[in-house]
């Protein structure tokens, strides 16, 4: 008789990280559609990555480090480390000290190592990005799930935290702050900041300052970063990924706390060594490129971070223009979050019981619109929202494009995102289609 493997049940309760979980949910439908000989376009809204390419300068890095095969430090090569701290201080004006800077392969493990060493509850405010709650279950560590309001933009109310916190008793705990937000493309003013940073401190609470999207921040003037306003209590990340384009290279960063103990920085290094041994040695010498000055990297930043606008702005208006759906207006990301709950009597008799059937019937046949929705993004079953990516087009054309003829006008810009982003205008009619279906008795 065949013998089954028994797993750990806190390893099997975790959920697929969205980019399989709707790959998956697509490959499962076109099964489907194949057999009603259904040839029709998928409208990609899930998958979130930067449409562009690897700035060349950081391409020609990493071709040029080939040589470098040999083991490197746990906490990441000290040139690299230099240079994310004069990357800080340049674009987020923070003083930071190459010893508080841990090197990782992304993000994503960092913040897993930020759970795994810091003690205390964490506290996961939602909508969230799908990322945080795995790596909790992977942890089993305690949490708490803070619902944002939509009536304040889904970002975090100082004297609801408050209250929020005032209820935990624990000796200290991890607050989590993605700022701009994945999902709803939210930004934190220096003032909202500051008020959430008091009751921190109030509350014995550090913060997860998870900082990916900075650089996308569409009006790059307004963003402030935790390590500003919490230099004593955030861990703030940031990486390669998003505003780089490089999320296959793998290669993130943490600031530490500023003036942490030792024995901190020691417990980084030590998980570091013990879970990856150091990030790619090559990846690391190329990455001292993507954060040293460098006038062809800033000209991509304003570029990119300008499509994203002209996109982002433009998508979110158009998804607004569909009753019974409330889009968010972002301000940096590539995201913004659609609230379907004016439809929620319409989709209850629909058989849409749940913010996860959302996801899975707006994918069905025939309407094949792929998003994020549900647990995944830490919603409580019955609220009916869903992540949007608007980042489904030639990337690299519409660079090329921008640069030649940038938009000057509301018109223009209007012209460059029907030009450069044509699946994404249907998926939009799609979507109008799916509700129009929903509507009807
Ligand atoms: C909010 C947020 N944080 C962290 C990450 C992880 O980025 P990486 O591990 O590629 O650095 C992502 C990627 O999707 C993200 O959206």
């Amino acid at each position: 008789m065949k013998k089954t493997i028994r797993i750990e049940p806190h390893v099997d309760s975790i959920i697929m990280p969205e980019n399989l979980r709707v790959g998956l949910m697509v490959a499962e439908q076109r099964k489907k559609c194949q057999k009603v000989k259904c040839d029709a376009e998928y409208y990609g809204f899930g998958f979130g990555q930067s449409p562009f390419h690897v700035p060349e300068p950081i391409a020609r890095a990493l071709a040029g480090n080939t040589e470098k095969g040999h083991y490197s430090d746990a906490e990441g090569i000290y040139e690299l480390r230099q240079a994310v701290a004069g990357f800080n201080e340049r674009h987020f004006k923070v003083d930071v000290d190459p010893s508080e800077v841990i090197i990782g392969p992304g993000t994503k493990p960092l913040i897993h190592m930020v759970f795994d060493i810091v003690r205390g509850d964490v506290i996961i405010p939602s909508p969230s990005w799908i990322g945080y709650f795995p790596q909790i279950k992977l942890l089993d560590k305690h949490f708490h799930t803070f619902y944002m309001k939509p009536e304040f933009w889904y970002k975090i109310q100082p004297e609801d935290l408050d209250a929020f916190l005032s209820e935990i008793h624990r000796e200290q705990h991890i607050l989590v702050l993605n700022n701009p937000h994945n999902p709803t493309g939210a930004l934190y003013s220096e003032k909202e900041l500051k008020a959430i940073v008091e009751v921190c401190r109030n509350h014995n609470t550090y913060v997860l300052a998870d900082e990916i999207y900075a650089l996308t921040t569409y009006h790059f003037e307004r963003f402030t970063s935790m390590r500003r306003i919490y230099p004593e209590g955030a861990f703030v990340t940031n990486g390669l990924s998003k505003d780089r384009s490089s999320g296959g290279y793998r290669l993130g960063s943490c600031i530490l706390p500023e003036d942490c103990s030792e024995d901190l920085k020691e417990d980084f290094r030590k998980v570091a060594a013990t879970v990856y041994t150091n990030v790619s040695t090559p990846t690391q010498y190329a990455a001292i490129t993507a954060y040293e000055p460098n006038e062809e990297i800033e000209a991509y930043f304003t570029v990119t971070r300008e499509i994203h606008r002209i996109i982002g702005q433009f998508m979110s208006a158009e998804f607004n223009t569909i009753a019974g759906i409330t889009a968010t207006v972002p301000e940096g990301t590539f995201y913004f979050f659609a609230d379907f709950n004016e439809l929620a009597e319409d989709l209850r008799r629909k058989g849409v019981s749940t913010s996860n059937d959302l996801g899975r019937s707006l994918i069905a046949h025939p309407h094949h619109i792929a998003t994020v929705t549900g647990d995944a993004c830490m919603l409580r079953p019955d609220d009916y929202g869903a992540r949007i990516a608007f980042v489904d087009y030639d990337g690299k054309e519409a660079f090329e494009k921008f640069k030649e003829k940038p938009p000057r006008t509301t018109s223009e810009e209007e012209a460059f995102v029907r030009d450069n982003a044509p699946r994404m205008i249907a998926g939009v009619e799609a979507l109008k289609m799916y509700v129009d279906e929903i509507k009807k008795r």
